[in-house]
């Protein structure tokens, strides 16, 4: 299939608030201000990879430009006459989509968005250039936004220069600072923004994501094919989009859940189950010679231990309190819950933590263990170890 599956997750940047998913605190605070024509001059987005720290920052810089945002200036009957398909108008839409501005920032040409990237060369000359620009009244729309990318890498004589700005922004300038290390950025900026901080959307609004792009993208998929790519994104959407990228670039019209396995390197789902349930029966030897054949297989390790350690947390969960099932059930399917309940009994409270902090272990080890599979047989060896004696070891 075509190469351009590849930038699905350009093809699919939200291009409204409504898109957005995951972050419904961030988008009601910001849409209750940007309707109100409350702007604040410097926001500072938070939080993990790819959960849309970029998407809404441009969100708001074509919200804020927007002809039918009313802080504009402008009166509904005056766009409506200039652009009669302005009906987004009508329903208070912000952006509406429509209009001359939201289409320049559709078709990224406009020149109020200004995107620094504080990566690549910490800086220096963009902030010093930025000082330069900014005194610079847009020469059309309202607010020039200029959206800090990763600003917890740019340099402290960067910092000092945007602090002066921040201190003293013109009327017409709007600060998105954007970054992945919070602890990282200084309180004196910190101090002189209002804060959001992004959370890592559910596995399931991921997943729900997925299906509406395949929808566009006129694909089949086996239901478990796209929550394995939710669940291996581990709340990235950008992470999730790419991997169906990948798949959609060598599968055809139809993604099956085993497709995305031997894309990916991942074992099935029985190969997880089975060697859960050994550890669960402290059968030890089986145990090791499952590893021994995932490890043939070329399968991905941390993979494995990922899923263990959502067993694990899981199992312990309904340990606790069997009514945590329903909460659970947001994230899990009942399948994989009935699964673990069966097993449930086989657990000692300490064995399910302890095989907790051994596979969160694993989790570190595996990246600089010389025999790959290594980490896994220890964390076999101690969870089975010491417990009834089995026949063959
Ligand atoms: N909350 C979200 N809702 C819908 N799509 C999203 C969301 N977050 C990310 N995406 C998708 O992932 C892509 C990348 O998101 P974005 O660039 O906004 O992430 P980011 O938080 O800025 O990440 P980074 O810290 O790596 O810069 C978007 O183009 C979009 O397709
Ligand atoms: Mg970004
Ligand atoms: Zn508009």
């Amino acid at each position: 299939m075509a190469k351009h599956h590849q930038v699905l997750y350009r093809k699919y940047r939200p291009q409204s608030f409504e898109e957005i998913i995951g972050q419904e605190q961030v988008v009601r605070v910001l849409n209750n201000s940007l309707k109100q024509g409350r702007i604040a001059h410097a926001y500072l987005f938070s939080g993990p990879r790819g959960v849309g720290k970029t998407t809404i920052a441009r969100l708001v810089a074509k919200s804020v430009n927007c002809e039918a945002n009313n802080s504009t200036g402008k009166s509904l009957t005056s766009i409506l006459k200039e652009n009669p398909l302005a009906s987004g108008v009508f329903e208070g839409k912000i952006p509406c989509n429509i209009c001359e501005s939201c289409s320049e920032f559709n078709a990224g040409s406009s020149f109020n968005l200004i995107e620094i990237d504080a990566a690549s060369n910490r800086g220096i000359d963009e902030v010093r250039e930025l000082r330069e620009s900014i005194r610079f009244v847009p020469s059309r729309g309202k607010y020039k936004v200029y959206v800090i990318d990763e600003c917890h890498q740019l340099t402290k004589d960067a910092f000092n220069a945007l602090l002066k700005t921040l201190e003293e922004p013109p009327e017409h300038a709007i600060f998105i600072l954007a970054t992945t290390e919070l602890d990282k950025v200084p309180a004196t900026i910190t101090s002189r923004t209002q804060q959001f901080d992004f959370r890592r959307p559910s596995g399931k609004d991921i997943k729900n994501k997925l299906v509406k792009i395949c929808g566009m993208e006129r694909i089949n998929f086996e239901d478990g094919a796209l929550e394995t790519i939710a669940l291996i994104a581990e709340g990235s959407m950008r992470d999730a989009e790419s991997v169906l990228g990948r798949i959609l670039a060598v599968a055809d019209e139809n993604i099956t859940a085993e497709a995305i396995y031997k894309t990916l390197g991942l074992p099935k789902k029985e190969y997880i189950r089975d060697f859960f349930s050994c550890l669960a029966s402290n059968e030890k030897g089986r145990a090791l010679s499952l590893i021994s054949e995932m490890t043939k297989e070329g399968y991905d390790t941390q993979y494995i231990v990922k899923i263990l350690l959502r067993y694990f947390r899981n199992s312990m969960l309904l340990k606790t309190d069997m009514e945590l099932e329903t909460i659970l059930l947001e994230e899990e399917t009942q399948d994989d819950l009935n699964f673990l309940k069966s097993r449930l009994a086989l657990f000692s409270n300490e064995r399910l933590t302890n095989g907790i902090r051994m596979f969160l272990e694993t989790r570190e080890l595996l990246k600089k263990s010389p025999i790959p599979q290594l980490p896994l047989e220890m964390a076999v060896y101690e969870l089975t170890n010491n417990q009834q004696p089995t026949t063959n070891n």
